[in-house]
């Protein structure tokens, strides 16, 4: 699963992880490895927690309402001040229509989430807004083949 380490001029030794993600128990093996690799890399165990959760609602977006895809981790080994673990999830379902609206709480990518549906659909519209108070910064792309990634960036704090 480890690829080959590249090169980055600003951030030295680069490795990636790329984790698959087609159902629940990914969401699962890939946040607890995110967690583990944070406190490896030398974060206190609650910006590791922090981390965890970020992945964990990124890679739960992907099955709820992305289909399929994967999450990417890229690190740099050595953890430097100002290093980054950056986490990049990737999917091949419908676009995000509007970020800045779904990454309120309470809100999905059109609007209010009617409270009546909350139960029956499996989540609260908190997981963006959660990844939005956590990372350090967040981006969107929408893919020239139509699929999308959302980067997550995180530092130590
Ligand atoms: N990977 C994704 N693909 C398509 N839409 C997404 C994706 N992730 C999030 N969204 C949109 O953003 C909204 C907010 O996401 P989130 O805050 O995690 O809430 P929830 O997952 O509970 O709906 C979702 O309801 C959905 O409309
Ligand atoms: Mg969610």
């Amino acid at each position: 699963m480890l690829r080959e380490p590249s090169r980055n001029a600003e951030a030295g030794r680069l490795s990636t992880k790329s984790f698959p993600i087609r159902g629940r128990s990914d969401v699962v093996t890939v946040s607890s490895h995110a967690g583990r690799l944070a406190r490896e890399l030398g974060l206190d165990a609650r910006r590791a927690m922090e981390l965890a959760i970020v992945v964990s609602e990124l890679a739960s977006n992907i099955v709820k309402h992305g289909v399929r895809g994967e999450i990417v981790l890229t690190f740099d080994d050595h953890w430097p001040p100002q290093g980054e673990i950056t986490v990049e999830a990737h999917d091949v379902g419908p676009p995000i229509r509007d970020l800045a609206l779904a990454m309120i709480d309470g809100n999905d990518d059109q609007g209010p989430i009617d409270p009546a549906l909350i139960l029956r659909r499996g989540g609260l519209g908190t997981g963006l807004g959660a990844v939005a108070r956590l990372a350090d910064r967040v981006e969107y792309r929408d893919e020239e083949d139509g699929s999308k990634t959302i980067t997550a960036r995180f530092h130590r704090r």
